[in-house]
């Protein structure tokens, strides 16, 4: 991981859940110069308070390589975590396949029509959602695609673009999919990727939790420090080049799980059931980490009980709950 140490990284969608926690944990631990590009559509700089003196952020639509394309030149790494939010995605496709796939894109043709030669690693992040409904758990990455969302679509199409690009023209790309990714720094509005933190801040500030459908669909719950740190190996590890790799824990836990251990800590919550929505409604979720464990040596390390735990402790500074 020390050979990120002091260089010049670029993050696209850098003010999000995933980005700025990932350019925290840049800055503490390995003093990167960086280079933080978000249009602020789902997000506010606010969230890098304290940082933001230590970085240059600009406030752009990623598809605006002419204002930043001087970054992409000089940059020894390049992560893309803009995305719109799944929720979203449905209502507006076509702003759905411009964010996940487009821009990803005309950044990865940048590069080749300019033959820029520094770039150590390109990362593209995807999501577990592209495997959709598999019949064989845990899913691999070798295992059959079915996205079922335009948001998995997207992802898809994006990360094929990326391992593409270095096939074709040798550009060092990796792609990485998340598996529901939780923890401090989570915006608790985010109707999708939020369902510990909405149920975290429903458990503290005294609302009914809700359950969509009978709470017995499971996933695979990934702590914001796991991900970030497979995120940064992933990026400078020689064996990731032209490849994707899941992150997950190969944990199943049911939404019925969640709220049992959210009771280990807060007493007296209530909970009330939902219709279940269009969206998303696999019914299983565990994803197999064999691939990056092997190849790359990551392993989660934070449980879902540790993780939960420090994630209310987060939300109750935030929430003014003592
Ligand atoms: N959080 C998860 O559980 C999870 C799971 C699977 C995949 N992912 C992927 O990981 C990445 C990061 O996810 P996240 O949870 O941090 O998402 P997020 O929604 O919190 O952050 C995305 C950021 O991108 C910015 N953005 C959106 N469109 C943009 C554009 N056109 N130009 C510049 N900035 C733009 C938003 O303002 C936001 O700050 C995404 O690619 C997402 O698809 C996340």
């Amino acid at each position: 991981m020390n050979e990120i140490k002091g260089k010049k990284v670029l993050i696209l969608g850098g003010l999000g859940f995933v980005g700025h926690n990932l350019i925290k944990f840049l800055i503490d631990n390995y003093s990167c110069e960086i280079i933080c590009i978000d249009n602020c559509i789902n997000s506010s700089p606010a969230i890098l308070n304290g940082y933001l003196d230590k970085i240059t952020f600009l406030k752009l639509d990623a598809e605006k390589l002419e204002e930043y394309e001087g970054h992409i030149i000089s940059s020894d790494y390049i992560f893309n975590l803009a995305c719109i939010q799944v929720a979203h995605s449905a209502d507006d496709p076509l702003e759905d396949l411009r964010v996940n796939a487009s821009v990803n894109l005309r950044i990865l043709e940048f590069i080749r029509r300019n033959k820029v030669s520094g770039i150590k690693k390109f990362v593209y992040t995807s999501s577990c959602s592209v495997y959709g409904h598999s019949s064989k758990l845990p899913v691999s990455e070798q295992d059959n695609i079915k996205p079922l969302s335009h948001y998995a679509a997207t992802k898809y199409l994006g990360e094929r673009y990326t391992i593409l690009y270095n096939k074709l023209f040798g550009i060092p790309t990796t792609t990485l999919r998340y598996s529901n990714v939780y923890g401090v720094g989570q915006n608790a509005n985010n109707p999708y990727c939020g369902v510990l933190g909405i149920f975290i801040k429903q458990a503290l500030t005294g609302d009914s939790l809700t359950i969509i459908g009978d709470g017995e669909q499971t996933r695979d719950y990934t702590y914001i420090t796991d991900a970030v740190k497979a995120t940064i190996l992933a990026a400078v590890h020689n064996e990731s080049t032209g490849d994707t790799f899941n992150i997950a824990t190969c944990k199943e836990t049911s939404v019925n799980q969640l709220v049992d251990i959210i009771r280990l800590f807060v007493n007296d919550l209530s909970v009330k059931q939902i219709p279940e929505r269009d969206i998303d409604n696999i019914r299983r979720r565990l994803i197999d980490i064999e691939k990056i464990n092997t190849k790359l040596g990551w392993a989660p390390q934070v449980s879902l009980i540790k993780g939960i735990g420090l994630t209310l402790d987060w939300y109750k500074k935030e929430l003014n709950i003592v």
